[in-house]
């Protein structure tokens, strides 16, 4: 589906954000390991989410749907079912990286994970080397992809030292973790985002963060709260950007996760001068799913460039797109170093996102590990092809409403798999 996004005049109103995506996959993950149904309220209702309830259906949950709430009845740490066809992930590319965590410590089982065709091109051999030292055995199709097999083994603790900060890294050896005997360590060279471990704090789980090490102790159960899903920053940032950058504009983005491992892109937008007011500092007064809530207040003005460090990529890594956005219109250049990560996402996000803007007028050029952008009077317009990544496609939608003449977004309902409704959310604001 394309379509044709036009400049609006000021935005005005209340959005709130779908509920976080990272924290869904977890809770359904979670809520399968847990030996006590978990009652998931504002599960994220989008296609990758849906993936994975539908895969820990075949690895033996009993999953119950409801307009509001899912309830997750699930198998208990060490007792996912035994499936005899592939595992079917969809396009859950968090699911493929985390999951086998869990299932390298099912003891006697074999488990072939797999799904659709752009899941099939995600890399997954960061999670091999680590759990492998874990003394887990796994293996990956042709060119290092899915589908991999899994055989469940008794798996011991490990010191680990990420050379890449990877949440889903972590969260795969967190579960492995949960499974094996001793304390799990894992040094990442920066924080990256704890939801995992937040989530099984609230079960009584020994979870600690020193730094950016984070270590776990073996379970023999778990026995987890009920959760609520908060709004997910990642996609309110696009609400954010459109609330920067068309000009008068006042919006408030409501009920919105402000962990402090999700808030750089608010820093650095801040220190390019935004205004967003919200509460980000933690402990907050209100807090779901041990997340700290905030609203946030944005206004229009105008912006500088920056210059954004390597130790903010990893907890920027979602909206570095749109700080290239608001950098086409901050005074200076805003340039990006130490985003290599980048270009390993599909389709080479750094070249994707380069190109899609030069399209519609930035001054922009790739680097090695980044890009370097020059503000100049904003965006002209013109078709964006989001080639299938729908964070593409959401960028490309706020670009059509900063810009001069509009963007016609080829490929719009991919945002979708992201954030459902995103378009009417938007235009309600316009
Ligand atoms: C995620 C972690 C990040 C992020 C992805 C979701 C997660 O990936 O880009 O959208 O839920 O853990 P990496 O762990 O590869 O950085």
């Amino acid at each position: 589906m394309s379509a044709f996004v036009a400049p609006a005049e000021r935005l005005r109103g209340t959005v709130q954000p779908p509920p976080d995506k990272s924290i869904s996959h977890r809770a359904a993950l979670l809520g399968t390991i847990s030996v006590e149904p978990v009652t998931i309220r504002r599960y994220l209702d989008a296609s990758d989410t849906a993936s994975t309830l539908a895969a820990m259906r075949q690895l033996g949950a009993l999953v119950e749907e409801h307009p509001d709430y899912v309830v997750v009845r699930g198998t208990g740490l060490r007792e996912a079912a035994p499936v005899d066809v592939p595992v079917d992930l969809g396009e859950a590319g968090t699911l493929l990286r985390i999951l086998p965590g869990w299932l390298a410590a099912q003891e006697g089982r074999a488990y072939v994970l797999d799904g659709g065709p752009g899941l099939r091109q995600r890399a997954v051999d960061r999670i091999l080397a680590p759990l492998r030292a874990m003394g887990a055995e796994i293996e990956l199709g042709d060119g290092g992809r899915a589908p991999l097999t899994v055989r469940g083994h008794r798996l011991h603790a490990a010191e680990h030292h990420l050379e890449a900060a990877s949440a889903q890294v972590k969260g795969c050896l967190l579960m492995a973790g949960l499974c094996a005997g001793g304390t799990t360590v894992i040094h990442e060279p920066v924080a990256t985002r704890d939801h995992t471990e937040r989530l099984l704090r609230t079960a009584g789980v020994r979870v600690e963060r020193t730094g950016s090490t984070v270590r776990v102790t073996n379970q023999d159960e778990l026995v987890l709260d009920p959760i609520s899903v908060p709004g997910d920053p990642s996609a309110a940032a696009y609400a954010v950007a459109a609330g920067l950058l068309v000009r008068g504009s006042r919006l408030c983005v409501t009920d919105t996760s402000v962990n402090w491992t999700r808030t750089t892109f608010l820093r650095i937008a801040e220190r390019m001068g935004a205004i967003v007011l919200a509460d980000l500092e933690e402990p907050s007064d209100v807090v779901i799913a041990a997340e700290p809530v905030s609203d946030l207040d944005v206004t229009a003005g105008p912006l500088l460039a920056t210059e954004i460090r390597p130790e903010e990529v990893a907890p920027a890594i979602d909206e570095l797109p749109l700080l290239a956005l608001l950098g086409c219109f901050a005074e200076g250049t805003t340039v990006l170093r130490g985003a290599e990560a980048l270009r390993r996402r599909p389709g080479d996000r750094i070249e994707r996102v380069v190109d899609g803007l030069r399209g519609l007028g930035a001054t922009i050029e790739a680097t090695a590990d980044g890009f370097a952008v020059t503000g100049t009077d904003g965006l002209r317009g013109g078709r964006l092809d989001a080639q299938g990544d729908p964070r593409l496609a959401m960028l490309g939608a706020v670009a059509g409403m900063a810009s001069r003449e509009g963007v016609e977004v080829v490929g719009m309902d991919e945002g979708a798999t992201r954030y459902p409704r995103f378009l009417e959310h938007l235009l309600t604001l316009g």
